[in-house]
């Protein structure tokens, strides 16, 4: 059977290097690219065909191969903090990225377009998130992963979408060295390097957590999944998790004294959000990796490069 072509843009980030790796072990033929503004050269899977582009540029998405299957697209700015610090270029990140690879899918005829969405795009509306809840972005970054949702649905009868909302994803292969984006490798780094978590904003604030195995997992279930189809998912556990608990957890996993410090919260930053699963409960049965797990592969994983 010949397997299918998928396009994973984004492939030197986080996620998008593990799915590119669990889609070459599936044996699919992976055509990655990126342009290396956040995403590592280390990142990018030995077997896949490489493309360096920059998908804010149209001229450059024509060099792209034409007959795809699926396109998987991850390439974005990823920090809420650093989109208001140059919303023009989250904008061109986030959505003219999208918007030009809608135009090539088109163009093409590609029939499935994957996105990663983020659940940025609620802000503050709701604390336990429907996908049928108000979407009030309180970032540049979620008003412009908003915008790519739209215009991924305006332009839905040319293809089949998934946009997933994805919560906060954390796990081994995360960049340590990004102070701006990942709120658990955020405090891991700093208790690693100086055995102090500096916190930016209160410790009741909570999130919804999930391990990068779960998400890559479930971005591959998609490509069979039928109920999957033409949908927003929550990409999220259903589990609510206190910054003040995150930091109890890793502190036991720590064997030095550490200590933390409070400052003022970033700008756009939620209070506390997380998934309502029962979309992705009835679509995709399976248990997730239960925090204090989660966090201790994670915690053996950096420990070992320090
Ligand atoms: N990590 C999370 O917790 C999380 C949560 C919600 C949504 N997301 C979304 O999932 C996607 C992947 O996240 P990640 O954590 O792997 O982030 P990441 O920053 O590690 O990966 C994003 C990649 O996109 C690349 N990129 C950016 N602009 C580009 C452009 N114009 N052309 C080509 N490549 C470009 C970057 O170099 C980087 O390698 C992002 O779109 C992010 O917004 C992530």
């Amino acid at each position: 059977m010949i397997k299918k072509k998928i396009l994973v843009t984004g492939a030197a980030g986080f996620i998008g290097s593990k799915i590119c790796s669990e889609l070459l072990k599936k044996k699919y033929t992976v055509i990655g690219c990126d342009d290396f503004s956040s995403g590592l050269k280390k990142n990018v899977i030995k077997g896949i065909k490489f493309l360096n582009i920059d998908l804010s540029n149209k001229k450059k998405i024509s060099i792209l191969p034409k007959n795809i299957d699926y396109i998987f697209h991850l390439a974005g700015q990823s920090s809420g903090e650093k989109s208001f610090e140059d919303p023009i270029n989250d904008l061109n990140r986030n959505f003219i990225t999208t918007y030009n690879l809608i135009d090539f899918a088109k163009k093409n005829f590609i029939k499935n377009f994957f996105y990663a969405s983020s659940m940025s795009v609620y802000g503050n509306s709701v604390s336990k998130a429907n996908i049928n809840a108000n979407c009030k972005p309180l970032s540049y970054y979620g008003l412009h992963k908003k915008l790519s949702e739209d215009y991924i649905i305006k332009n839905s009868n040319n293809f089949n979408f998934i946009i997933f909302r994805i919560f906060n994803v954390y796990g081994p292969g995360q960049d340590l060295l990004n102070e701006k984006q990942g709120m658990v490798s955020i405090y891991l780094a700093s208790l690693l390097k100086k055995s102090k978590i500096v916190v930016k904003g209160s410790l009741n604030r909570f999130r919804d957590l999930i391990y990068i195995d779960d998400v890559v997992e479930i971005w591959i279930e998609a490509l069979k999944n039928k109920k999957m189809q033409n949908r927003i998912i929550n990409l999220g556990t259903g589990q609510k998790i206190k910054v003040i608990k995150m930091l109890e957890i890793l502190k036991k996993l720590h064997v030095k004294k550490s200590k933390i410090i409070i400052k003022k919260n970033t700008p756009g930053d939620q209070h506390g959000i997380y998934s309502d699963k029962s979309l992705l409960k009835f679509i995709y049965k399976r248990k997730f990796i239960n925090t204090k797990e989660g966090f201790k592969k994670f915690y053996n994983w950096a420990k070992k490069l320090n």
